[in-house]
């Protein structure tokens, strides 16, 4: 490995430096593979639960964050989820749509981390395992690499460690630090895919920790709708982990717990059952415990029959735009995904390769771009991967 004189450098063998390098080395470059983990795709392999989301069919640049809401349509144009489901299939992966456009293994992550392997070394590129980078370096038109104390040599640098998001499994913001060395431009990262954390205030819902309810989550103009779950901290689950990714600190979201009635349905429901408690009528719509939840704040019980049709509506009216004031998040220990990353200023859209730095190329999460929960950040993976595997 020391010594030896590669075509290009491509650090971190996660999601999109394994497809870069599968890429690159098929176009006939010579590619060193470089992880400080002493195995490639480590979070490919807890991805999905096990079980990988690896694309989202329904993939589109309106469905990622980024300073520049333009920058992802050239890559994500140029290698789309049919291109990595093919290669899923010429693998003999079996794959089944869960929800939503959102693609899984029938059997395992592993598998998808065993097909990027085989693609590497299919077309002879150097794996280096195991092996933490202490410098790196630029002069007469090469990029110095020292690993482990050996120095590797290449006119091309393909930044791919991604965000600092679970640390624990190795991730950091090492890509940052290297970007800020040539002079890239950072967007404050943040963690993102994360659950929202709730103060004293909203203490009551804590004792719902375990319950979950289809609802949706609105901050400022975004929406989703899906299912939000209660934790012991806060708020979870695929809608409250969709809307972190937008939240702001000090602002509130507010939350439909009855996306499909309107506001009046209370009072509606007095004219049809006016005997029936409010409790067993919110209960038909919503787990019990949260329905109790809900109505302690609302201070609201008895029979309909025995409720203003004011307050019904009122209440209606709440429960269709309860707001939450989050504290905070779990933080990076939690966030499925960093938002933010370098700058899309400083990169090529199509090769993703620095504008002002030649031979300096960044992709995967540790660009500023985020995709939405659902199989959008590894089809971003892929995309930037391939744009700069066609590039270097
Ligand atoms: P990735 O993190 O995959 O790879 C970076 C590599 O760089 C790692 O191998 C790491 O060891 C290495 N590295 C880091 N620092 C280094 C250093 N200093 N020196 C050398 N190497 C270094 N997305 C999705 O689309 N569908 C899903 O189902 C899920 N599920 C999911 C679950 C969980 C629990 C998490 C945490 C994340 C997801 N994601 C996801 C997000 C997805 O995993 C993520 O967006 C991609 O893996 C990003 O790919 P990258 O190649 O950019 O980084």
């Amino acid at each position: 490995m020391a010594g030896q004189t590669y075509d290009a450098i491509i650090l971190g063998a996660g999601a999109a430096g394994m497809m870069c390098a599968a890429i690159a080395g098929a176009r006939g470059r010579r590619i060193l593979l470089v992880d400080h983990a002493d195995e490639p795709g480590k979070k490919i392999l807890i991805s999905g639960g096990g079980r990988c989301n690896f694309t989202n069919i329904y993939t589109a640049a309106d469905r990622f964050l980024s300073a520049n809401p333009h920058f992802a349509k050239s890559a994500l144009g140029r290698y789309s989820p049919e291109d990595f489901i093919a290669l899923v299939e010429r693998h003999g992966i079996a794959w089944h749509e869960k929800t939503l456009g959102q693609l899984f293994c029938d059997g395992s992550a592993a598998q998808i981390v065993a097909m990027l392997e085989k693609e590497c070394a299919s077309v002879g590129v150097t794996m280096a395992l195991g092996r933490p980078v202490t410098n790196v370096a630029h002069g007469d038109g090469q990029y110095r690499v020292t690993i482990t104390g050996q120095d590797c040599h290449a006119p091309a640098l393909v930044l791919a460690t991604g965000g600092p998001s679970i640390p624990k499994i190795g991730a950091s913001g090492f890509a940052y630090d290297v970007a800020r060395q040539f002079g890239l431009s950072i967007v404050q990262p943040r963690p993102a895919l994360v659950p929202l954390t709730l103060g004293p205030d909203d203490a009551l819902f804590a004792s719902l920790s375990g319950v979950s309810a289809d609802v949706e989550v609105r901050w400022g103009k975004t929406r989703f709708r899906e299912a939000a779950l209660f934790t012991h901290r806060g708020l979870s689950g695929p809608a409250m982990l969709q809307i972190s990714s937008y939240w702001q600190h000090r602002t509130s979201i507010s939350v439909n717990f009855l996306p499909d009635r309107d506001g009046g349905w209370l009072a509606d429901e007095k004219q049809e059952r006016p005997r029936a408690s409010v409790r067993r009528t919110l209960a038909q719509a919503l787990p019990e415990r949260l329905a109790d939840a809900l109505l302690e704040r609302l201070a609201l019980q008895g029979d309909l029959a025995n409720l203003a049709d004011k307050a019904l509506r009122q209440a209606g009216a709440r429960l269709g735009d309860w707001a939450f004031m989050p504290d905070g998040t779990e933080g990076y220990a939690k966030a499925e995904v960093t938002a933010g990353g370098i700058s899309t200023a400083d990169l090529s859209s199509r090769t993703m390769e620095a504008t002002r730095m030649p031979g300096l190329y960044a992709i995967g999460e540790a660009v500023d771009v985020t995709g939405w929960l659902g199989g959008y950040n590894f089809q971003w993976a892929w995309a930037s991967g391939w744009a700069a595997g066609q590039a270097i």
